[in-house]
């Protein structure tokens, strides 16, 4: 059992010691630990059990602090970092010698973000190192978007979990590249397409499935639960399975002919940004839902945060 507070010091203390402590941030709660501290980024692998191939996000509060560590800020990163910073944006930097290889998985670039959520806002102001914090679930399982989700599955791992409430956001930050001549978004996230190409133009979408350790961020089984997860177009393409024992998952309106009692809809307001923060929570209620064995989700309208919820959904179903 982790403790569960709101006590900065405490958790600054742990930091500080090399320890890890789970934080809240708009998007999803972090496992974090000193990102220039090599035996913490270690820990922070091990303890999600995440293949070392795969690198993490560094966390910081000011764009100064960001400037220490990474090799220059380009103007249009700059604009970005006026615009969306604090937010649910990470953006890929050139590397500089702070950062452990660890960190990066031998990468020469290191993704940095500056979450939205006062009290990590508040607890990163406090530190002269920058949290290297991946989402905080085991390897490969949904990511946790309130302190119970963290306590059910790294609870026993670790010493604390700040309490920040329920993620706001809810899907996972954007990441964007800017190693192509068009800015490149890696994973869709909780900053919506839109938002980037009023400020940058084009931007290209390259958030491809790989299992490939070359394309890390985009492994195809990510964000899976443990039972059958079948992901349709839409009501048209729903044909009742052969077993009684499914769920259908829906975006504002129920599915014709299937029974009240296994239907769920991610944003009866009909608004993606609702889908977005519901759909790791509802993930996760149905998966511990004995009475379903199988999951049938329909997509949601591709467009806003429906896009980073479609690909969620996606790769959801790529595992099984
Ligand atoms: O919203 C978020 O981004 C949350 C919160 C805690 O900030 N963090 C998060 O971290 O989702 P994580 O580790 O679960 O996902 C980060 C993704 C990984 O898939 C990783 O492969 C990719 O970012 N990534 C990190 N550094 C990279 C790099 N240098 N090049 C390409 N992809 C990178
Ligand atoms: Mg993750």
């Amino acid at each position: 059992m982790a403790d569960i507070g709101t006590d900065i010091s405490r958790a600054k203390a742990l930091l500080e010691q090399g320890q890890l402590v789970a934080i809240p941030t708009e998007t999803v709660y972090g496992l974090a630990g000193n990102g220039f501290d090599v035996k913490a980024v270690a820990s922070i692998f091990e303890t999600k059990k995440r293949p070392a191939f795969d690198p993490l996000i560094l966390h910081t509060d000011t764009l100064e602090k960001v400037a220490g560590f990474v090799e220059g800020i380009p103007e249009p990163v700059r604009l970005l970092a006026d615009k969306f910073w604090p937010g649910p944006l990470t953006i890929l930097f050139k590397k500089g010698p702070l950062v452990p290889d660890l960190v990066t998985s031998g990468l020469d670039t290191v993704a940095v973000r500056i979450p939205r959520h006062p009290l990590t806002r508040d607890l990163l102001a406090l530190l002269n190192f920058p949290l290297a914090a991946p989402s905080a679930n085991p390897f490969g399982y949904v990511s946790p978007t309130n302190p119970d989700h963290v306590e059910a599955q790294l609870g026993k791992d670790i010493p604390y979990i700040l309490d920040g409430g329920p993620c706001k956001v809810g899907v996972e930050s954007t990441i964007l590249s800017f190693e192509h001549e068009v800015p490149t978004v890696l994973r869709m996230g909780g900053l919506t397409l839109e938002s980037l190409q009023e400020i940058l133009g084009a931007v290209a979408v390259n958030a491809h499935s790989s299992s490939s350790p070359a394309a890390p961020g985009m492994l195809k089984s990510h964000y899976a639960p443990r039972k059958s997860f079948v992901l349709i177009d839409d009501e048209k393409a729903f044909t009742k399975p052969e077993n009684d024992d499914f769920a259908v998952l829906a975006f504002d309106h129920k599915v014709k002919g299937v029974p009240e009692s296994k239907q769920f809809l991610l944003a009866p307001s009909g608004e993606t940004q609702e889908a977005a923060t519901r759909l790791f929570e509802m993930m996760r209620m149905l998966d511990s839902r004995d009475e379903f064995s199988q999951i049938i989700a329909l997509k949601v309208p591709e467009e806003g945060l429906g896009r980073a919820v479609n690909d969620r959904l996606k790769r959801a179903a790529a595992q099984t």
